[in-house]
């Protein structure tokens, strides 16, 4: 099969549509099900590849998985995970191997856990740091260090006091799992609020874990335990969604709406500066699901802050966005753009460029003069370069302006195997 694929101006845009079940809440199902003893069943996982890494590594460390229909039924071993004498292979997936550390952290043992080429280059020091301070040891080739990851494996953890210093979901999550097994409370400060999904759902997995916000901050602590087994029902996932409202702000004849997303605070971000820029975009929420509409708007620029999108994966649509809109608009301390799974800082400038925008960068702020509107788009071909965030990005500049050209197009199933198919539904 071809890795190659051209995406041509969509005439007009309709629909309604479900994106794939959020794949931070996806992981950790799996996760905290195999933690916990006897059944859980899953509704909404997400299909994508990084997520059946999860899975698979999962079942290396004795838990059992039956697909049935829509529901995926996780047995827990009654004894607990033990170490599997086979490398653990987390993909292309940065949350399977930084919370898988944290998970056979305290299975004693050895536990060697690798990735594919984008997954190798990304840096592990901010796990290896905490984890060793908890007990267990984590090695690795590089400064900073990378993958492949050695990780001994012990009983019992130390509980620590730790201030995360970047701002990352991952890393406290990798400390949270591994504080399920230390001996005593485990404190995890970030200074700026990513998202909350492990805590969350420790909690409704009968984890004691409780957290205070503070300015932009939080801090949780969890007391060790084990996780309960329960149903649980995953929301579509909400950076999925983002690629959908920024198709339908800067096609001009576009109506979409995505249904039943994940709408935590920490997650939705995207939607305000959308918003600022002048985007008919919102969400609405019932008792039950919470759905995102979208239609063609005319953008002006803004400035956009890594702190109102913790985690910054919604920032190559939003590039995409701004290439559109009239003006230019400042992206402002993206450094951590760097170092995910390609380094979306250059790609999402390189991306705007080959649209047909002037860009520049300005140490970890860059800068998009947009075009005013996508019908003036050049029509341009992107690398993808193992980053399935830049092939959507690419697909939706395409889709709304002059078409394009996108080679290595296969990574997107690393989160989202139908998106073409999804893409082609609105047409
Ligand atoms: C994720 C955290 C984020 C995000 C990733 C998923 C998670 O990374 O980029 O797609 O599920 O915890 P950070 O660790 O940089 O917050």
């Amino acid at each position: 099969m071809s890795d190659s694929r051209r995406v041509t101006r969509a005439p007009k845009l309709r629909g309604s549509l479900r994106v794939p079940g959020d794949k931070s809440g996806s992981h950790r199902a799996l996760m905290l099900s195999a933690l916990a003893s006897g059944e859980s069943t899953i509704v909404g996982l997400s299909a994508g590849l990084d997520v059946a890494s999860t899975s698979t590594i999962l079942c290396q460390l004795g838990a059992h998985r039956l697909d049935s229909g829509a529901t995926v039924t996780i047995f827990g071993p009654d004894a607990g995970l033990t170490a599997s004498d086979r490398p653990l292979d987390c993909g292309n997936s940065g949350t399977t191997m930084r919370l898988m550390a944290g998970i056979v952290s305290a299975i004693p043992g050895q536990h060697l856990l690798v990735g594919d080429e984008s997954l190798s280059r990304r840096p592990m020091d901010r796990i290896g740091e905490p984890l060793g301070l908890m007990g267990s040891r984590v090695t690795g080739p590089g400064t900073p260090m990378h993958a492949p990851l050695q990780v001994s494996g012990v009983a019992r953890l130390r509980a620590i006091n730790y201030r995360v210093p970047t701002a990352s979901a991952q890393v406290k999550s990798a400390i949270l799992l591994a504080g399920l097994h230390a001996d005593g409370p485990t404190f995890v400060h970030e200074d700026v609020r990513t998202r909350a999904t492990t805590e969350t759902m420790l909690h409704q997995a009968g984890i004691d874990v409780r957290s205070v916000d503070h300015l932009a901050g939080r801090s949780v602590e969890l007391r060790p335990g084990r996780p309960s087994a329960r149903a649980w029902s995953v929301p579509g996932d909400p950076s999925q969604a983002a690629f959908f409202a920024v198709l339908g702000l800067i096609h001009p004849d576009a109506l979409i709406e995505v249904r039943d997303i994940d709408s935590s605070p920490e997650r939705i971000g995207f939607v305000s500066v959308l918003q600022r820029m002048g985007g008919d975009v919102a969400l609405r929420s019932d008792h039950s699901s919470t759905n995102l509409s979208t239609q063609s708007s005319e953008l002006v620029a803004t400035e956009v802050h890594a702190h109102e999108i913790p985690s910054v994966d919604e920032v190559p649509a939003l590039t995409v966005a701004a290439a559109a809109a009239s003006g230019v608009t400042s992206f402002r301390d993206m450094g951590e753009l760097r170092l995910k799974e390609s380094d979306r800082f250059a790609g999402s400038m390189k991306l705007a460029a080959s649209i047909g925008c002037r860009v520049w960068a300005e140490g970890d702020d860059f800068f998009v003069e947009g075009l005013g509107s996508s019908a003036r788009f050049d029509a341009f071909v992107l690398e993808a370069g193992l980053d399935h965030r830049m092939v959507m990005s690419g697909a939706v500049a395409g889709a709304a302006g002059n078409g394009c050209a996108i080679n290595g197009v296969g990574t997107v199933a690393s989160s989202y195997p139908n998106f073409f198919d999804d893409l082609e539904s609105l047409r």
